[in-house]
């Protein structure tokens, strides 16, 4: 039986840096779920044991052993999986030298497949519901991926301050939403494409004796109480201020770690002076964020999508490598692909 899933990338406004036991978080984040930059992934689930994927149609040898430790750690949720063969086809909508993680994409669509087709079994799962439970396994996968299971803005994390909120998966963010918010854009500039030279992985870690590790979790928790006020009044300047404070942020806990390390380059930091230049002058909501690498995200509302763009298009490309940028917004969240076919 084939099952298939395309499953969405998705950007935090508050990060997830560092994690305890097994995939916790050390504190809460809450992201947009993006639209374009997705992987599709299909299953085919057979009677045997064992696994093989590929990625755009290529054998990858070199990702089983990630899929195997992660198959390790869902199955005491799913021991159904232990007589099963997987064969996974996956693809990503954005170059795989993008420098663009696919491991939120990637691990929610490979989940929703595999608790898809546990329910297709009839086997009865912990969680409350089907979302739910994929979305635990998501985050089993990778920390991230446990967002991408829901359209619009997700949580993951318990935060006192949000009914719900749960460090085992994340939820739909239920708080109000102002409108400016659900027409979001997020312009992915890319400015290197290469590998990077430090993991997310390794980057948690180092949060576990950080110097300012403490502060950092309160100051996250701080963070989701003040997004939530931000998110239903549809406070721009706030949104700006605070997002852009979480994206330095997260690369300050970088330099400031032991070992310590920068992932930015001169281009990412020629492309933030250019957008808090061209915002003071324009008057333009146009905002940055950063994941863990290079790259900037250049976050702006739809009604400013003409002037923003217009100004990537003159200022901004020239930062990235090859002139390459990825179009993405707020999107709907996973699609089951094909439902069940023999
Ligand atoms: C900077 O989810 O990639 O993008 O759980 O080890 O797979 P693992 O880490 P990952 O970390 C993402 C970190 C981040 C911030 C965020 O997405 O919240």
């Amino acid at each position: 039986m084939k099952i298939s899933w395309e499953s969405p990338s998705n950007i935090a406004l508050i990060k997830y840096w560092g994690k305890k036991d097994i995939q916790l978080p050390s504190n809460p984040s809450i992201s947009f779920t993006l639209s374009e930059c997705k992987t599709t992934t299909e299953v085919h689930f057979s009677k045997g044991r064992g696994v093989n994927i590929t990625l755009d149609g290529l054998d990858k040898p070199e990702f089983i052993p990630k899929i195997e430790s992660y198959l390790e750690r869902i199955i005491h949720r799913h021991p159904w999986l232990s007589s099963y063969n997987l064969q996974i086809k996956t693809s990503n909508s954005f170059p795989h030298s993008s420098g663009i993680a696919s491991s939120a994409s990637g691990m929610s669509a490979l989940s929703l497949c595999i608790v898809d087709f546990a329910q297709k079994l009839n086997f009865k799962f912990d969680a409350l519901n089907f979302y739910q439970e994929a979305s635990i396994l998501s985050r089993l996968g990778s920390g991230s991926a446990s967002r991408s299971i829901y359209g619009g803005i997700a949580v993951w994390g318990n935060s006192p301050s949000l009914k719900g909120s749960n460090d085992e998966y994340a939820i739909k963010y239920p708080g109000l939403i102002n409108p400016i918010f659900e027409d979001y854009h997020d312009v992915v500039l890319l400015v290197d494409v290469g590998e990077k030279s430090v993991t997310s992985t390794i980057g948690h870690a180092l949060m576990n004796n950080h110097p300012f590790g403490k502060q950092r979790f309160s100051q996250a928790h701080k963070h989701l109480n003040e997004i939530q006020e931000i998110l239903k009044t549809g406070d721009i300047e706030n949104f700006i201020r605070l997002t852009e404070l979480e994206a330095l942020t997260l690369h300050g806990l970088m330099m400031s770690s032991s070992p310590n390390y920068i992932l930015m380059k001169p281009n990412t930091l020629k492309i933030i002076e250019e957008i808090r230049e061209f915002r003071s002058e324009s008057e333009l909501p146009l905002s940055f964020t950063l994941d863990a690498g290079a790259n900037v995200h250049v976050l702006f509302p739809g009604s400013a999508k003409k002037k923003a763009m217009e100004f990537i298009n003159s200022n901004l490309i020239q930062y990235c490598k090859e002139n390459r940028f990825i179009l993405d917004q707020v999107g709907s969240g996973p699609k089951r692909l094909t439902n069940f076919v023999k």
